[in-house]
Parts: structure tokens; sequence; C-alpha cells
């Protein structure tokens, strides 16, 4: 089954290098005409230029494609607005969006500012929200909507020193999952992506014979999966080096402990009973975890 995204329009949002710029060369090669947003700052998010969406514009027209360039940070509701209004406007529809922009404040809890935690929840967490609110109505108009949101291990499972990125990035997991359950019945289908890859985020974590093998043109297929018209819909895959995992939220069987007194107590007793993970599921909503709840009550 080919992955042919001819007559598509993509929105790709921090484009201009690293992953964004893979994921925008990737969809223009396979036919789709792409909006290459970029902010064009350092990795901290500081300074600003609209040279870097260009340049892989440029490229993309290279090579026989079609793409426009976008300077607007995706933290600024209206400039992005302005971006989805942009596509529009050139080619009428908008199918695919890649939430892609990021940058890092990494820092121990204990030393980390309030204002570091709320810029990387701002760009990561808003960032998305905000291309995902400017699209929603087109997306749903249309009855097609392909929406990819970058997560993290660091948020997922954790990492030392950062615990806004990874706050930020458990949040897009969150954002999904809801949004995947709306946008359903309008063929709008939410999933995240987990990449790793050597990029100037990431370069220096990984030893030297490494960096070729994480190359970010490697989770490429990822994002190419969850951004096709055969898209799963709230799949959380993670990709790199041509490894690829699919990461879940789950909920075990769980055990009925009772509400008496001694409440607290037996479940601190029980503890490894209730985390036991044979058998446990993938709730498809929220409420799964009341329905399981009332059959424990029962005696289920
Ligand atoms: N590289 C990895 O191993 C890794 C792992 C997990 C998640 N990620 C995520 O993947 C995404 C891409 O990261 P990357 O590794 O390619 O790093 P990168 O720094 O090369 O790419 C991020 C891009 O986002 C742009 N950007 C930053 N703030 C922006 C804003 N407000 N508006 C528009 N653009 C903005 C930057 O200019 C940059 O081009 C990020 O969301 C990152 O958190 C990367």
């Amino acid at each position: 089954m080919a992955l042919d995204f001819t007559g598509r329009v993509a929105i790709v949002t921090g484009a201009g290098g690293g992953l964004g710029r893979q994921h925008a060369l990737a969809l223009a090669a396979r036919g789709a005409k792409v909006v290459v947003n970029d902010l064009g700052g350092s990795v901290d998010g500081s300074g600003g230029s609209a040279s870097a969406a260009q340049q892989v514009v440029e490229e993309i027209r290279a090579a026989g494609g079609e793409a426009i360039a976008n300077g607007a940070s995706v933290t600024d509701f209206a400039a992005v607005q302005a971006m989805v209004q942009q596509a529009v406007d050139a080619w009428g529809r908008v199918d695919v969006l890649v939430s892609n922009a990021g940058i890092l404040r990494d820092k121990s809890f204990a030393k980390m500012d309030l204002a570091d935690f709320r810029l990387v929840l701002d760009v990561h967490l808003m960032g998305a929200v905000h291309c995902c609110k400017a699209l929603w109505p087109v997306m749903t108009a249309q009855k097609y909507g392909r929406i990819v949101l970058t997560t993290s291990s660091s948020g997922l499972y954790g990492n030392f020193g950062q615990a806004n990125y990874g706050a930020a990035k458990m949040a897009l997991v969150g954002l999904m999952q809801t949004l995947a359950i709306e946008g359903l019945k309008h063929d709008v289908r939410v999933n995240c992506l987990a990449p790793t890859a050597a990029t100037r985020m990431t370069e220096s974590l990984f030893p030297p014979d490494m960096l070729e093998r994480f190359v970010p043109e490697a989770v490429v297929p990822a994002m190419l999966v969850l951004a096709g018209q055969d898209a799963p819909n709230r799949t959380t895959l993670c990709a790199g080096a041509g490894g690829f995992e699919a990461a879940h939220v789950t909920l075990t069987q769980g055990a009925y402990i009772g509400m008496g007194p001694d409440a607290p107590e037996a479940l601190q007793a029980r503890l490894d009973a209730v985390r036991d993970r044979r058998g446990e599921a993938v709730p498809a909503s929220g409420a799964e975890q009341g329905a399981n709840e009332m059959r424990l009550a029962r005696g289920g």
C-alpha cells in the first residue's frame, strides 16, 4: 500500500531543520503541497529568522515539489490562524498537520525557573493546541484530517532535567486521547509520534557511532503512516534508527478493596495485585476506568 499524498495539503511546524525538515521533504516527495513553518530560533527558543523555512521550501521546489514558507511562532494563535488561512488561500484545504515545533529549557527541577517551565509548555502544548484549534473547523468541514502530535520518551517515561519538557510532551498524549475521540465522526484522526533522532536538540547525547543510525530520516516512516489516508487513530508510535514501537496508557484489571475503615491498609497490602499487569487493557476512553471499577464493585 503506497503512502501517496498527491493532492493533499500538509502543514509541518518547526520544519526549518531537524525532524520537521525531513517530515516536510518526505511529504512533498510523496506529492503533498507543504506549508513549511519555522520560527527559526535557537534550541532554547530565543531569536528567530525566516530563512530556515525558506531554505526548505527552496529544496522542495528544486526537487519539483510545491511548498510555501511560514515564519509564525506556534505560540501566537493569531499568527497560526493566519498560517492556516495562507494554506487554504493557496490550496483550498489542509489535510495533514505535523505538529513538531519545539524547544528545550533543561534544568533539574530544583534549579528550574517557572518562566522556563511556562515557556516550554507554551511552545509544545499550546503551540500544538493553537494549530489543532485553527485547523479543526477546516478538517471537520472537509470531513478529513490527519494530525500528528510530537510527544517524547521524556514525557512518556521521564528524563532527568526535563520536568517542563516531559510535562508538556505527556500533555500532548492527553490532547490526542480526546481529539481522537471527538474527531472520529469527521474522519479526523489524531496520533502521536515519539521520535529518537540526533538533531541539534540531541546530538550531544548520542555516542559517535550511533549518530549515523539515529538520523532524523529514520523517524519519517512513522510520521507518514500516522499522516496517511489509512492512518490509525489514537496511536502513539515510537521511532528511531529503523526501530519502531507503540506506547500505550494501560489499565490493570485491578482488585476490589472496598471502602471500609481499613481500606488504606488493605490497599497497601494488595498493591502488587492492583498493579499486576496480567490482563491489562488499553481503554477506548476514560469511561472504561469507571466501568472496570463498577465490575470490581459487583464482584466480577
Ligand atoms: N530529536 C529527538 O530525539 C527528539 C526526541 C523526542 C522528541 N523530539 C521532538 O521532535 C520535535 C523536533 O525536534 P528536533 O529534534 O528536530 O529539534 P530541532 O531544534 O532541530 O527542531 C525544532 C524546530 O522547531 C522550531 N521552533 C521552535 N520554537 C518554535 C515556535 N515557537 N514556532 C515555530 N517553530 C518553532 C525550531 O526553530 C526548530 O527548527 C520537537 O517537538 C522535539 O521536542 C525530538
